[in-house]
């Protein structure tokens, strides 16, 4: 299988990947490149397909999936795949009132705000989201040798827009509930804690030989309140999926103070954005984990040769780091040009091949 140690010398593996072996820290043949956000707008072939159906439907057409997540694969010749869906398709499977607006992102009809909102999250069962070990099933197969990622929304974020009702800029409503109804607060988070790892062993069982914990919005919190309101909840997380032995990512947007604690929560691999340096985030992240990161995803719209020198330099900070992967510091935005980035992954590979 994908995602045990071979026995014997299988170099074309899942298992033997850049990607898997950078998360791993072992020596690679160059450095492994992949995009969050790697399926979606800048895609003319993504556009194409999605042409009048809603995002979520087609999170959960399984057809629909495959065609998404393999195409920046074909285009862009990336080391991994990353499954394409949404943070909220697990709370949407569950039952819980939601869509995703166009150009807003997950909108929630009826906000968590008590205690008796609560109860309507309930446990996620496989029988829930049968389109997602259907989708991987077919994946996995057409993918050989390139790994997929599975991933799900860490507890804070989720709790954020569930709390919220939408996307916010201040999170008010979620803050004030950490803050003056704690028990309450780590209820709801320790509730949407059981129902990510319930969702990421899904997608470990159906075949996915990695898994990104994204907690996007954690950046928001002050340190202490991130290691003790919200990182018991990520730590449950990462525990419950440790027995899998695939490599479990971590990331979020303007963590610089928490990589350290982000580290600790559990994860093999920490995601840095482009605030922070590598070799700075190696330092705050401490030994024993492999890093993730962090071109600007705006450097991509500055022409070839600015794309280059400040590719050159991220490889050159990450250059003292045993295991790196190379992505953007966040998602690809969607007017980026799709042969800057295809131009970006030949760039890594070559100036990188060992
Ligand atoms: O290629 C991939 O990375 C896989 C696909 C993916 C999507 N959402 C598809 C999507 C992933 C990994 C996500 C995760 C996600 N969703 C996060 C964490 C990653 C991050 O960017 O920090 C968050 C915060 C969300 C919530 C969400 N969903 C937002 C903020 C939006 C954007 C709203 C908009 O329209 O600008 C969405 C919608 C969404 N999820 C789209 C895609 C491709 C765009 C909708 C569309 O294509 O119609």
């Amino acid at each position: 299988s994908a995602n045990v140690s071979p026995t014997g010398s299988q170099p074309t593996s899942t298992y033997d990947s850049a990607f898997l072996k950078a998360c791993r820290r072992e020596p690679v043949p160059h450095t492994p490149v992949w995009f969050m956000r790697q399926a979606g707008r800048s895609l003319p072939e993504y556009r194409k397909v999605r042409e009048g159906i809603g995002m979520l439907d087609s999170c959960m057409r399984p057809d629909l999936v495959t065609e998404i997540t393999l195409q920046p694969v074909r285009r862009h010749q990336v080391d991994a795949a990353i499954y394409f869906s949404d943070i909220v398709v697990p709370l949407k499977a569950i039952g819980i009132d939601l869509d995703i607006k166009p150009g807003v992102g997950p909108v929630v009809e009826q906000p968590v705000r008590t205690r008796a909102d609560l109860d309507r999250l309930r446990d996620l069962a496989p029988e829930d989201v049968p389109y997602v070990t259907e989708a991987i099933g077919m994946l996995t197969r057409e993918l050989g040798s390139t790994p997929l990622i599975g991933f799900a929304g860490a507890p804070f974020t989720l709790a954020s827009y569930l709390v919220e009702g939408g996307p916010s800029r201040t999170y008010e409503n979620a803050k004030a509930m950490m803050y003056g109804d704690p028990e309450l607060w780590a209820d709801l988070l320790d509730r949407l804690a059981e129902i990510t790892s319930a969702f990421l062993k899904v997608q470990i069982e159906a075949g996915a030989s990695a898994v990104q914990l994204f907690d996007s919005w954690a950046g928001a919190l002050a340190p202490a309140d991130y290691r003790h309101s919200v990182l018991p909840a990520s730590a449950k997380v990462f525990d419950a999926v440790a027995s899998y032995g695939v490599p479990r990512i971590h990331f979020g947007v303007g963590t610089g103070e928490l990589l350290g604690l982000m580290g600790e929560a559990g994860a093999d691999v920490v995601g840095v954005d482009w605030r922070v340096p590598m070799d700075e985030a190696a330092r705050r992240v401490g030994p024993g984990k492999a890093l993730q990161g962090n071109l600007d995803p705006t450097v991509l719209f500055a022409g070839r040769e600015a794309v280059e020198t400040k590719a050159r330099e991220v490889l050159d900070s990450a250059a003292g780091l045993e295991g790196h992967v190379f992505n953007l510091g966040h998602g690809v935005m969607p007017a980026t040009d799709p042969d800057a980035l295809t131009r970006l992954v030949e760039y890594v590979h070559t100036a990188t091949a060992r």
